[in-house]
C-alpha cells in the first residue's frame, strides 16, 4: 500500500555524530564453549579477559532447578518447520496452537461478544489491537501472586497500534472509516481506546486454556487513561507542564506500547515506541515557537515531529518548516474540540510562557518505560523518566545480585539510534522479590539512577557513557543547551549524540541470557546503512551493507535482514562501564553469499530476516527470536525460532571489505560461532501480513503465549467490503470468532505429550 508518511518508519537521527572507523586492531583471541543442553553453558576464558559478569556452576544449577528438567534434557528436539506463505500458524508436529485472546474480546461481564463487522463499540472494556510484548503474572487460588501457578495467571499485553492506510483504523469501522479531516468522534473514540495495554486473566481447565472474560483482575489502560504519573528525574520539571498538569506531575494515557519487561519485584514494564507521529502541529508552529534555534523545535525535530520529516500528501516532495505536521490518525481534528481530542495537537497556541494553557509540551510526556502493577488496577501507572525518553522497545534486567545495583537494558528503535542501560542507585535487596507494595518498590529502584548509552569499538570491546549534565560533552553541546539533568533524560537522543554513541541498525528487543548474564539485542534492519554514507557507513557492530532481491527484481539495500548482537559486561557486572561484544547471528537467506551476507551460515531451516522480539525462557533457557519483516516476505511470512546460543567470543573476527568512493573501506566485526542445525531452528511461521511478537510462559515451560500482530496489514481500505480480498482472514479461518476481518491475537502453544515447549 502507499502511504505518504509511514509512522513506523521513523528516521530522525541526522546528527553528524560519526560511527566507528575501520581501523584494524588486534584483539585477544578467546573461545567460549557451549557444551549443549539446558543449564550447561560453560565458559572458558583465555587471554586475561576476566570473569564473566555472571557465570559459573551455581548459575547452571539454578537454571536446571528452575526448569525442573534434568540438565541433559534434550532441547530443540522438534523438527524445524518450513518457511510458509499460508494464512495460518504453522508449528512443529506434536504441538498444538490455540487462539485465546483477540482484538475486541470482552474483558468485563455484560460486554457483548465481538461481532467483528465494524459495528462493535466499548473498546475500553475489550482487548485492544496489535498485541505486542506480553508478560505472565502467576495467580494462586488465594487470588495472590504466585511464582509456581501453572494453570492460572494474568497476561499483561501491549496493544501497540492499529492497521491503517490513511488515518483510519479501517477494520474497526463498518465502511472502513474516514480518511479525510475532520474525523468523526465515534471513530476516534474507538481508535484511542484500542491503544494501550490490557491485563486479562487466563486459566487452564483440563489442559485447555481460555481467558476469564468477567475476571475482576481484568483491566485496560488506553491512550487517554487519566492520572498516569510522571515519575523520576523529570517529575515536575518545566518540560512537563501542560494544560492537563500545570505542575508537570501527570499525563493522560500510554501510547504505541511495543516491547515489555518484568521487574524483579513482580510488576509490568511497557515501552512507548512510535508515539511522536500521533501528535499534530499546525502550519507555522515552527515559527510560533521561535524558529529552528528554539530548544523545543530542536527537540521535536530530533524526535521525528517536524513537518520537514513528512512529504506533501500525494507527492514525493518534502514539506517545509512552515507546513503543518500531520498526525497518524487525525484524532486532534474532531470538531467538538473536547480536551481529549485537543490534546493531540501540540502546537503552541496558548498565551502562557510556561505551556500551562496548551499542549506544546505534551510530547515530553510520552516516550518512556511505564511501570504498572498487573495485579492491582487501582495503582496508578508510572512513567519512569530516569530511564530516558526515546522509542522504547523492551526493558531487560541484568541478573539481580544482592548488594549490587540493578541494570535495565533498552533499545531505541529508529534507524541509527542507540542502545542504553539504566543503573539503579539503590542496591538489590532480596526481600524486594516479594514486596508488600510492588509499585512503590518500583519507585525506589527506577526513579533514581544513571542512564548510559553504548559505544561499540572496532576491537570487540565497548563502553557505557553516562548521560550526565556534568559531562562536558553534554554541558557544552553546541547543538542543544541542556538546562538540567531532566532535560538530558527527556532529550536522551540529543545527549547521546553529544557523547558520540554508536548508531545502530534499529535496536528492537533485548533479553538477558539467564545462564550467564550476557545480554542480547535484536537489530532489526537498516536501509540507511550505506558504504558512502557520511553519517551511517558500516561499522564494527553494524558491519553489513549489501543488496537483497525481493520478488525477483526489487532491490533492498543497507542491512535488510538485521542481526542479533550480544554483550558481556566486564567484572563490575550490572554497574560495569565496559563490556565485550560480538554478533550472535546475522539474519540472511540461506542462499545468500556466505562470506559477506550469510555470515552465520544459516540453513533453510534457520534463515530469518528482521529479528525483533527476543525472549529468553526462564524455564528452559531457550532464546526465542521473533521476526517483523518486509524483506523475506516474498518467500515466507514472519516467524519465530528457538535458539540455544553460546557465549560472547565463541566465534571469530571477520574483516569485511567495501569499495567506497574514497577508497577501500575495511570493517572488523566479530561473528559468533555459527549456530548449527541443533542450536537454532524455526519453530513457528505466522499467517499472512502478521508479525510475531511477545512471548511469555507458565513457570514449568509447558505452555507459551505468543502474539500474532496485524495479520492482513497490507489489505487495502478500499477492499473493506470484500473479505475475499483481505490479505488475511486469520483467526476466523482458524475457527476463532465471528466475521472475516483479520484480528491481532494471543495464541497458546502446548505440547501434545505434555512436555516443555521447545523440547
Ligand atoms: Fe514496535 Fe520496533 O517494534
Ligand atoms: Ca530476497
Ligand atoms: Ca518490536
Ligand atoms: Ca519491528
Amino acid at each position: 500500500m502507499s502511504k505518504s508518511n509511514d509512522f513506523n518508519d521513523e528516521n530522525s537521527n541526522t546528527s553528524a555524530n560519526p560511527t566507528f572507523d575501520s581501523v584494524l586492531q588486534a584483539r585477544l583471541s578467546r573461545r567460549g564453549l557451549m557444551r549443549g543442553g539446558v543449564g550447561t553453558v560453560g565458559v572458558s576464558l583465555l587471554g586475561g579477559m576476566g570473569l564473566a559478569a555472571c557465570g559459573g556452576g551455581s548459575d547452571d544449577d539454578e537454571v536446571a532447578a528452575a526448569s525442573g528438567a534434568k540438565a541433559d534434557a534434550k532441547l530443540l528436539g522438534f523438527t524445524a518447520v518450513s518457511k510458509s506463505l499460508a494464512d495460518t500458524v504453522v508449528i512443529p508436529t506434536g504441538y498444538t496452537a490455540s487462539v485465546i485472546y483477540a482484538l475486541g474480546d470482552p474483558l468485563k461481564a455484560g460486554v457483548a461478544a465481538y461481532k467483528n463487522d465494524g459495528t462493535d463499540t466499548d473498546y475500553e472494556n475489550r482487548a485492544g489491537d496489535h498485541h505486542d510484548g506480553m508478560e505472565w503474572f502467576g495467580l494462586g487460588s488465594d487470588n495472590k501472586p504466585s511464582a509456581t501457578s501453572t494453570t492460572r495467571g494474568l497476561l499483561a499485553v501491549n496493544h501497540e497500534a492499529t492497521t491503517d492506510e490513511t488515518r483510519s483504523s479501517f477494520f474497526l469501522h463498518a465502511d472502513g472509516g474516514t480518511t479525510t479531516l475532520p474525523r468523526p468522534a465515534a471513530e476516534v473514540d474507538k481508535e484511542t481506546a484500542i491503544h494501550g495495554i490490557s491485563v486479562v486473566e487466563v486459566k487452564a481447565t483440563n489442559g485447555k486454556w481460555a481467558t476469564v472474560p468477567d475476571s475482576a483482575f481484568n483491566f485496560r489502560l488506553t491512550s487517554l487513561s487519566e492520572d498516569i504519573q510522571i515519575r523520576g528525574e523529570a517529575r515536575g520539571n518545566a518540560l512537563m507542564v501542560t494544560k492537563y498538569s500545570n505542575d508537570g506531575t501527570k499525563t493522560r494515557g500510554t501510547l504505541n506500547n511495543c516491547g515489555t519487561g518484568k521487574t524483579p519485584w513482580g510488576t509490568f514494564l511497557t515501552g512507548e515506541e512510535n508515539w511522536a507521529g500521533y501528535f499534530a502541529r499546525n502550519a507555522g508552529d515552527v515559527a510560533a515557537r521561535g524558529g529552528d534555534t528554539d530548544k523545543s523545535n530542536i527537540s521535536l525535530r530530533r524526535y521525528g515531529n517536524d513537518p520537514r520529516a513528512q512529504r506533501i500528501p500525494g507527492t514525493t516532495t518534502s514539506k517545509s518548516s512552515s507546513d503543518a505536521f500531520d498526525s497518524r490518525h487525525g484524532w486532534e481534528s474532531v470538531v467538538s474540540g473536547d480536551d481529549k481530542y485537543a490534546r493531540w495537537n501540540i502546537s503552541k497556541i496558548g498565551v502562557s510562557t510556561d505551556g500551562s494553557d496548551d499542549y506544546r509540551n505534551e510530547l515530553n510526556t510520552f516516550g518512556y518505560i511505564v511501570e504498572l502493577d498487573a495485579y492491582d488496577k487501582t495503582k496508578a501507572a508510572r512513567k519512569r523518566t530516569t530511564l530516558g525518553r526515546f522509542a522504547h522497545e523492551s526493558a531487560a534486567f541484568g541478573k539481580p545480585v544482592v548488594g549490587q545495583p540493578l541494570a535495565v537494558y533498552m533499545g531505541d528503535d529508529s534507524r541509527g539510534e542507540y542502545i542504553y542501560k539504566f543503573v539503579s542507585a539503590k542496591t538489590w535487596v532480596a526481600a524486594d522479590a516479594n514486596p508488600t507494595d510492588r509499585i512503590t518498590t518500583g519507585d525506589a529502584y527506577l526513579d533514581v539512577g544513571k542512564l548510559y548509552v553504548a559505544k561499540f569499538g572496532s576491537d570487540g570491546k565497548g563502553t557505557w557513557i553516562e548521560l550526565s549534565i556534568t559531562n562536558p560533552l553534554i554541558a557544552n553541546y553546541a547543538d542543544y543547551h541542556f538546562a538540567d539533568q531532566a532535560d538530558v533524560l527527556v532529550n536522551a537522543r540529543l545527549a547521546a549524540d553529544a557523547v558520540g554513541a554508536t548508531k545502530m541498525d534499529r535496536p528492537e528487543w533485548c533479553s538477558t541470557n539467564i545462564a550467564n548474564g550476557e545480554v542480547y539485542f535484536t537489530l532489526t534492519n537498516n536501509s540507511n546503512r550505506a558504504i558512502n554514507s557520511a553519517t551511517m557507513p558500516p561499522d564494527s557492530a553494524n558491519p553489513r551493507v549489501y543488496t537483497d532481491i525481493k520478488n525477483g527484481s526489487s532491490t533492498q539495500n543497507g542491512n535488510p535482514n538485521g542481526h542479533v548482537l550480544r554483550l558481556k559486561e566486564d567484572a563490575a557486572g550490572n554497574a560495569a562501564v565496559s563490556f565485550t561484544w560480538d554478533v550472535y547471528v546475522f539474519g540472511a537467506e540461506s542462499s545468500a553469499a556466505p562470506g559477506t551476507v550469510n555470515l552465520s551460515n544459516l540453513t533453510g531451516d534457520q534463515d530469518l530476516s528482521s529479528p525483533d522480539g527476543l525472549v529468553f525462557s526462564p524455564a528452559t533457557g531457550i532464546m526465542w527470536i521473533q521476526t517483523d519483516d518486509g524483506a523475506f516476505t516474498d518467500v515466507t511470512n514472519c516467524m519465530m525460532l528457538a535458539a540455544l546460543p553460546g557465549t560472547v567470543g565463541d566465534g571469530a573476527k571477520k574483516t569485511l571489505t567495501y569499495a567506497a568512493t574514497a577508497g577501500t573501506l575495511t570493517v572488523d566485526t566479530y561473528v559468533g560461532k555459527a549456530p548449527g542445525e541443533d542450536n537454532l531452528k524455526r519453530f513457528l511461521v505466522g499467517p499472512k501480513g502478521s508479525e510475531i511478537t511477545g512471548l511469555c510462559e507458565t513457570p514449568d515451560g509447558k505452555a507459551i503465549f505468543v502474539n500474532i500482530q496485524h495479520p492482513g496489514e497490507s489489505t487495502a481500505q478500499a477492499d473493506i467490503a470484500t473479505p475475499a480480498k483481505y490479505q488475511s482472514q486469520w483467526p476466523s479461518n482458524a475457527g476463532y470468532g465471528a466475521g472475516q476481518r483479520p484480528r491481532s491475537a494471543t495464541i497458546v502453544i502446548t505440547k501434545n505429550d505434555g512436555g516443555v515447549i521447545g523440547s
